[in-house]
């Protein structure tokens, strides 16, 4: 046997190898608060790290482009049947390589270049796969915006309403990376009839919450959904696309590969099929059960501290801090939170800058925490650590707080640990 098969990373590329340990390490002494963060299962990371990544694959079950796909059609229709059972729906396409190749695909398949989109605005928490103008949905299509009520912060549905009836879109997209609250799908589906427009919901961040029954599901109002298995799905990185239009099955299919893709990623397939797997159990209901009632704890406890939650709370896994009142940046307090040993995102929030150095938000969310097995009495202690290195931060003087956290931090990383005892 060549030594190709047999030497181990340590023995032929010792600088990614100690990289990687030194990965697998700050997983272990650090509590991720990263809201589209999780903690994948040790059988998700089996397959992952399985030899089946060498296989070459394009187009679908049954219908190869190359031979000696058999096994891997047994994963991806694993994978596409437990999808259909956890959200309740037709068709799913589990090939997409990322949650932008998924709404790339659905922006192929009922767009052409110049056509009208609206979205949630970036800064009211939507995606930048949803028409950011440095993004290709925005370069090649007309993309606009609706935002969120100035005072309460969460979508102005009439306003939505109003916006749609002057602009005509064609296709109106629900969900985005760091709005807390529920989305009123039934009402967005009504807006879209309206106008005649496509609805497409990309549930990315909380599809683990609507697979869990947390969150009301897409269904059966949207035309179209599409997802991340990362984040609270809590698998693999990757996308899916959902649907119940059956006029749309092959041309989806089309649209993924060849329209956006080539080849699948085989071993992502395997690790999708087994998240989905998950998902579908009694423990994963419980975790979403749970996930939802640590971020409304995080909230709580923050908003006690006189920390301004954006909004007023949570509906979901994710908590949106505004730090204008305290007087430093979400680039400053997620510094010093990391110090501590947590880490988190600086995030826009509602009419912030554009500039991301001057955001003012702090993102939070509760998936990987959760997966660790803390409950709602480590969320309130964690909430407690956040407010007081915030405010140690706005006073300019953290250093002494950043030590006392750090070793709660320690101790709590030892007493829910990642993947080893
Ligand atoms: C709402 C939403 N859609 C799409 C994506 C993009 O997913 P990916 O990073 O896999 O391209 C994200 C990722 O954060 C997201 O939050």
């Amino acid at each position: 046997m060549t030594k190709h098969f047999t030497q181990t990373l340590l023995g032929t590329d010792p600088v990614i190898a100690e990289a990687l340990e030194n990965e697998r390490n700050r997983q272990q002494e650090q509590i991720e608060l990263i809201a589209s963060e999780n903690i994948v299962s040790r059988s998700v990371l089996d397959a992952l790290g399985h030899e089946v990544v060498n296989k070459t694959l394009e187009g679908y079950p049954g219908n190869r482009f190359h031979g000696g796909g058999c096994f891997v059609d047994v994963m991806e229709q694993m994978a596409i049947d437990r999808a259909r059972k956890l959200f309740g729906c037709t068709y799913v396409n589990v090939q997409p390589h990322s949650g932008s190749q998924a709404n790339l695909a659905v922006f192929y398949l009922l767009l052409q270049p110049g056509d009208k989109v609206l979205s949630l605005d970036l800064a009211a928490g939507g995606h930048l796969s949803h028409g950011l103008k440095a993004n290709l949905s925005g370069r090649w299509f007309d993309a606009h915006h609706y935002g969120v009520d100035p005072l309460s912060e969460q979508i102005d549905y009439d306003k939505l309403e109003q916006q749609a009836l002057e602009l005509r879109p064609k296709l109106i997209i629900a969900g985005g990376s760091a709005y807390p609250r529920e989305i009123d799908f039934k009402r967005m589906r009504q807006i879209a009839d309206r106008v005649e427009a496509w609805f497409h919901v990309d549930m990315a961040h909380i599809a683990g919450l609507v697979a869990g029954g947390v969150h009301p599901s897409p269904f059966p109002h949207a035309d179209i959904v599409t997802c991340t298995t990362t984040k609270t799905l809590r698998g693999p990185r990757g996308g899916l696309i959902l649907t119940n239009r059956e006029e749309w099955f092959k041309k989806l299919d089309s649209a993924v590969f060849p329209g956006v893709q080539g080849s699948i990623h085989t071993q992502v397939i395997a690790a999708k099929a087994v998240c989905l797997g998950e998902a579908l159990s009694e423990d994963f209901r419980r975790y979403a059960v749970q996930v939802r009632s640590n971020a409304s704890r995080l909230a709580a406890v923050l908003g006690e501290r006189g920390l301004r939650i954006v909004s007023g709370g949570t509906d979901t896994h994710l908590v949106l801090v505004d730090l204008s009142p305290k007087g430093i940046t979400g680039k400053q307090a997620e510094t010093v939170l990391e110090k501590a040993g947590i880490t988190a995102n600086k995030n826009a929030i509602p009419n912030d800058s554009p500039r991301p150095p001057e955001w003012v938000g702090l993102r939070l969310g509760a998936g990987a925490a959760t997966t660790r097995g803390m409950k709602e009495r480590e969320f309130g202690l964690l909430g407690e650590m956040i407010a007081d290195l915030v405010e140690a931060e706005a006073g300019g003087k953290s250093g002494a707080v950043v030590e006392r956290c750090k070793t709660l931090v320690s101790k709590l990383c030892a007493e829910f640990p990642v993947y080893r005892p």
